[in-house]
């Protein structure tokens, strides 16, 4: 093959590296780092491998880096998720703002922007003596239909005594969101994103089946989304008004794959709706695939096409770019490289979403967006890459 006939037969990724304005925040492209938890930070701290762990990423043309999961500032946020040794970061005073601003200030001189992910595991941690896990209802959902590889974890987490939280508490656990995004801020981070999918705190509000209230923070699935919204002002107030908020939400949970936080278009605007006037900037849909459509008796449209439909805001994708197979699929075993930018180039033109996470791609390869844009073979993913910070 001549070079101007591979140059004609590689999907041309430029639309992806058109820039994308958050409020008042100017990303350089449309890829983005997704959050991933690495469990690299002893005594909750990132380190120097930390660093250059998101400075490579951001030397690999990521317009945004979204960090792992961080816990926010409340005694039950963090700790064992079951999946292996637990190193989390927390944002909990001085030492924990100046071990991210130096993570913040090796991303800023590549041009990509950096936000933190908050996240209280609610009820998906692993008892210990710190503080009792903390689900609104006490419950954590049926731990026999969680997968395979997690499913007796899930036993002990459901069999956790988990007290009911009262008012006081629930506000207390919104002033911790409050908390950590201002620490965020302080360490000069470009906006943040909340977890508010696959089961932890705010999911474990959104959805039913762990959400049986009764009061103000319970009931329909609009009153289901009270604590969210709570939390999503608590988060704008302290990160002002110019810098964005983006929200992660998810059908899925890690307590059951099959599980549903809406069942129809109807359902989903009842939940994603107040978000959105409560200042979420940008939705990110968390699915296996990117391109499942998530409601397929009404259209082919993906998750992340329905919020942007249903809100209009800005949305994002994510799940499977590069692969041939989804990230629970690979937890054990390899999954082969899987050049789907073609698909993804499509639903983008027509204006499904606006920004594309990579997650298990870029943990694997710092350089895999220069990689997809040259149209080379993509790696395929390995599971050994989980064990260190390449
Ligand atoms: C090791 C690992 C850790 C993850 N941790 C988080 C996390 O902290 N927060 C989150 O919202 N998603 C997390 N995810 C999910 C990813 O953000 C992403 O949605 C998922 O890997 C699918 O994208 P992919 O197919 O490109 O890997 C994690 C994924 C992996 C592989």
């Amino acid at each position: 093959m001549t070079i101007a006939e591979r140059t004609r037969s590689e999907p041309d990724l430029s639309p992806l590296f058109e820039p994308l304005t958050i409020r008042g925040v100017t990303v350089p492209n449309r890829l983005a780092m997704a959050p991933m938890t690495r469990s690299f930070c002893p005594d909750n701290l990132p380190g120097d491998d930390v660093v250059g762990y998101y400075q490579r990423r951001a030397e690999g043309e990521t317009g945004l880096v979204v960090t792992e999961a961080i816990g926010t500032d409340h005694p039950a946020a963090v700790g064992d998720t079951g999946l292996g040794e637990a190193n989390l970061p927390l944002f909990r005073g001085q030492d924990t703002i100046d071990a991210w601003a130096r993570v913040v200030k090796a991303v800023h001189p590549t041009g990509a922007k950096i936000i933190p992910q908050l996240w209280h595991q609610g009820p998906m941690r692993m008892p210990n003596a710190d503080a009792p896990a903390f689900s609104p209802s006490g419950l954590y959902g049926d731990p026999e239909k969680a997968a395979d590889y997690y499913v007796e974890k899930a036993k002990i987490m459901a069999a956790a005594d988990m007290p009911l939280p009262t008012d006081e508490e629930i506000a207390d656990v919104v002033d911790g969101f409050g908390r950590a995004a201002a620490q965020a801020m302080a360490a000069g981070f470009d906006g943040l994103a909340l977890h508010g999918a696959h089961g932890y705190l705010i999911d474990s509000f959104l959805w039913r089946e762990t959400n049986r209230r009764a009061d103000r923070w319970g009931g329909d699935a609009v009153a289901r989304t009270t604590f969210a919204v709570e939390v999503v002002k608590a988060c704008r107030r302290a990160i002002g008004e110019d810098k964005p908020l983006l929200f992660r939400f998810s059908q899925w949970k890690q307590q059951d794959f099959r599980a549903r936080l809406a069942d129809t278009p109807h359902a989903l605007e009842a939940i994603l709706g107040p978000l959105s006037d409560a200042g979420v900037d940008l939705f990110d849909a968390s699915v296996r695939y990117f391109n499942t459509p998530a409601f397929p008796d009404v259209s082919n449209l993906s998750l992340a096409g329905w919020a942007k439909k249903l809100t209009g805001k800005l949305s994002g994708a994510v799940g499977g770019i590069g692969f041939s197979k989804g990230m629970y699929d690979t937890m054990s075993s390899s999954s082969g490289g899987a050049n789907n930018m073609p698909i993804l180039l499509q639903r983008f033109a027509a204006g499904e979403f606006d920004l594309v996470s990579i997650g298990r791609a870029l943990l694997h390869d710092p350089h895999w967006i220069r990689k997809a844009r040259r149209g080379e073979n993509l790696p395929a993913f390995d599971p050994e890459s989980l064990t260190r910070l390449t």
